[in-house]
């Protein structure tokens, strides 16, 4: 018989940064690797999860036994993200643009007299938030992270209530994370905080799964 724990469970986890275009050619984007997301899909996957990976560019290989869905811009990733649902554990772990440009230009924009152009940006739709909202489809455990460089425990927790969301992660990113293969994080719930120390992105990645599958055991002990 198969033990993994996570058999039978549906996960979706989104990774990456999103790319926000300004015309054919030209986008706003940022830093995001998707190191860690592609290592909790992956370690997710190894416990049996059934797991749909929501990636923005990365240049990363696809992870053994995990669907990826490639997608480029916020808006792009919320639907195929949605389009996942419904799933057990979300784990929304993309540098999502917190704006897009309002009208990309079908054309090339074109250097000229007039100057540099002005762009409009607007809002991009919280994709946490939506997933974490009540509802039919809302997963038993939706999983954020929180990127702060002060203030890290109290902004997870603000975070947390502020979305809606089961479990933060918080990494502090003043020092190396982007595009590191190490991470330190804290783990807020609404029990408590725990401190992970900085190791590989992989074994923060093998732990967060544990603690999933842990999660999972527990509730159908009840
Ligand atoms: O508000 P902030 O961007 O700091 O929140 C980070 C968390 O929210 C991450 O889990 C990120 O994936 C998610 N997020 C999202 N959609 C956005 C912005 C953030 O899903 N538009």
């Amino acid at each position: 018989p198969d033990g993994r724990p996570l058999l039978g469970r549906k996960a979706v986890v989104t990774a990456g940064p999103t790319f926000e275009a300004i015309d054919p050619v030209r986008g706003l984007t940022n830093r995001s690797s998707g190191k860690q997301g592609y290592a909790i899909a992956s370690a997710l996957a190894t416990l049996g999860a059934e797991v749909t990976l929501v990636s923005g560019p990365t240049g990363l290989p696809v992870p053994v036994g995990v669907s990826r869905i490639d997608v480029e811009s916020a808006l792009e990733m919320k639907a195929a993200t949605e389009a996942a649902l419904p799933a057990d554990i979300a784990v929304l772990s993309a540098a999502v643009a917190d704006w897009r440009i309002d009208t990309i230009s079908g054309g090339k924009i074109k250097k000229g007299p007039g100057g540099p152009p002005t762009l409009a940006l607007i809002e991009n739709p919280d994709i946490l938030a939506g997933i974490a909202a009540p509802g039919p489809n809302r997963p038993a455990l939706v999983i954020g992270f929180a990127a702060e460089t002060t203030e890290l425990e109290a902004n997870a927790r603000a975070k947390l209530s502020r979305k809606g969301c089961d479990w933060i992660v918080g990494n502090d990113v003043s020092d190396d994370v982007f595009g590191s293969d190490g991470n330190a994080v804290l783990l807020v719930t609404r029990d408590g905080t725990e401190s992970w120390p900085r190791q590989p992105k992989t074994a923060i990645a093998r732990q967060l799964a544990a603690r999933i599958a842990d999660h999972f055991n527990a509730i159908s002990l009840k």
